[in-house]
């Protein structure tokens, strides 16, 4: 048990068939949810580790920032509900919260809103380095870059066991993730880089840097910014997914903090994780219409086909995605706003959502609509490139990330994350020297 935990309350005893080898072990208990068995001692008592691949029955650390139960669909940030957090709050509160541990007081908001709007600019050295790439490169691969080399910048504030720097870094990545998403954005259509403008708010300044040229006033449309506020709330953080776990993993050996920020984003890049609203977008444009959509679903129940139904499933939950509600919702609203009355990607997902949620396949394996069903098509509809999309997702879960590092950084039983194996290889032997080898 470390500081932050209550003491066990239960104990598992496991017992070495065998052999006369057992041990007891503490079954520690969360504030809600299941209780996680420590093994901590199970290899130096019994000699034998855990085999777990893809960790679904594994508990990496501890955390106080977000608790999903996914058979009822719940996501709790702090303990706020994410619908109210969606409703009631905006991107930055809960950026304040998951830091923090509490929704801010308005002059605590006042100060953080500053905090990270001082540091909105990249630096002009960083700029220079998307000269660097192809004009095709894929935006995720120039976050990773120039996210990766934050790291090169601000030696004034790295100390990673100085509470006011790791502050800092919290403020600087918040601050200039926006930034730097909407130069790769522009950058791959030639147009000139917006530099932020710190009187606008977090999703206001955003679009205005993807979408506005020098040559014309931009007009923020506050129904779209305030959808982009909601999505950039709905994925602000969710527990220990592939991407947290990296940025975790490569923060547990003491390493910078841009630098764990970018493998966060390398991790999120692909499409079983932050890539599957691009998938989705896809998935739709190749099913083309209403009318094609049961022969797709026989694709998918398939197993030889290896299709998927892009949007659907999750590791955690087994029930309805609450995000995916509000996406649904906020879809709704985008498409009324922009008087796009029939939009067939729109149909093909009401349609797709209606077969799978009464098809045996779906229901039996508990999948259900994820986030990223409707986000897909809300973003579309905004005039963002599908390409853009899993950049947004890594804008809105840095938040997450550098929130999860920071707990990390603060956890006294933090140590560096190293996973064993169960090898299958081959047994010592010795090497034949190359002309000897038949
Ligand atoms: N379409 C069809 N079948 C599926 C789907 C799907 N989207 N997802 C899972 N299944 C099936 C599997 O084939 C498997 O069937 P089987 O038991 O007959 O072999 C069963 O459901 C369980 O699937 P697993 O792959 O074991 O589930 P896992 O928890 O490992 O995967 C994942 C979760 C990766 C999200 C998966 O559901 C998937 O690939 N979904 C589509 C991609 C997607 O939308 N990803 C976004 C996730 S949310 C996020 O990152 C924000």
């Amino acid at each position: 048990m470390n500081e932050m935990s209550k003491p066990a309350t239960q104990t598992v005893t496991v017992t070495l068939d065998g052999t006369n080898r057992s041990t007891t072990l503490p079954l520690l208990p969360g504030t809600i949810g299941p209780a996680v068995l420590d093994i901590r001692k199970l290899y130096a008592d019994l000699g034998v580790f855990t085999y777990d691949p893809g960790y679904g029955g594994t508990a990496a650390c501890e955390s106080k920032i977000t608790y999903i139960d996914g058979d009822q669909g719940i996501l709790l940030h702090r303990g706020y509900p994410i619908e109210q957090l969606a409703e009631k709050s905006s991107f930055l509160e809960v950026a304040y919260l998951l830091l923090h541990g509490d929704l801010p007081t308005k002059s605590e908001y006042e100060t953080f809103v500053k905090g990270v709007t001082y540091h909105t600019m990249i630096h002009e050295q960083l700029r220079r380095f998307y000269d660097g790439f192809r004009r095709d490169a894929h935006p995720m691969a120039v976050m990773t870059a120039v996210v990766g080399a934050m790291s090169a910048f601000y030696h004034d504030s790295l100390d990673i066991n100085d509470p006011r720097h790791r502050e800092i870094s919290a403020f600087r990545l918040i601050a200039k993730v926006p930034t730097i998403a909407a130069w790769a954005y522009k950058y791959s259509i030639g147009q000139p880089f917006m530099y932020p403008r710190n009187d606008l708010g977090y999703a206001e300044n955003f679009l205005y840097m993807l979408n506005a040229v020098p040559a014309e006033p931009y007009q923020i449309n506050p129904v779209l910014a305030r959808a982009m506020d909601r999505i950039l709330i709905l994925h602000a953080d969710h527990e220990q997914n592939a991407s947290t776990s990296t940025v975790r993993l490569a923060g547990s050996t003491g390493a910078n903090p841009f630098a764990c920020i970018a493998a966060g984003i390398a991790s999120l890049w692909g499409p079983a994780h932050g890539g599957a609203n691009e998938a989705v977008l896809k998935m739709l444009a190749e099913i083309g219409s209403v009318k094609n959509i049961p022969d797709f679903i026989s694709k998918v129940k398939d197993k030889n086909s290896h299709v998927r139904l892009m949007g659907f499933g999750h590791r955690v939950y087994k029930n309805y995605d609450p995000r995916a509600k509000i996406m649904q919702q906020t879809c709704h609203e985008v498409l009324a706003e922009l008087g796009i009355k029939d939009e067939p990607m729109l149909d093909m997902a009401m349609e797709l959502e209606k077969i799978a949620l009464n098809d045996d396949y779906f229901v039996s394996r508990k999948l259900y609509p994820n986030v990223d069903f409707y986000s897909g098509i809300i973003l579309k509809a905004m005039g963002i490139p599908t390409s853009m999309f899993t950049v947004l997702f890594a804008v809105a879960r840095t938040v997450g990330w550098i929130s999860q590092w920071k707990e990390m950084m603060e956890d006294p039983s933090q140590r560096i994350g190293r996973p064993r194996q169960l090898y299958t290889g081959a047994t010592a032997r010795d090497v034949t020297p190359i002309d000897a080898r038949g």
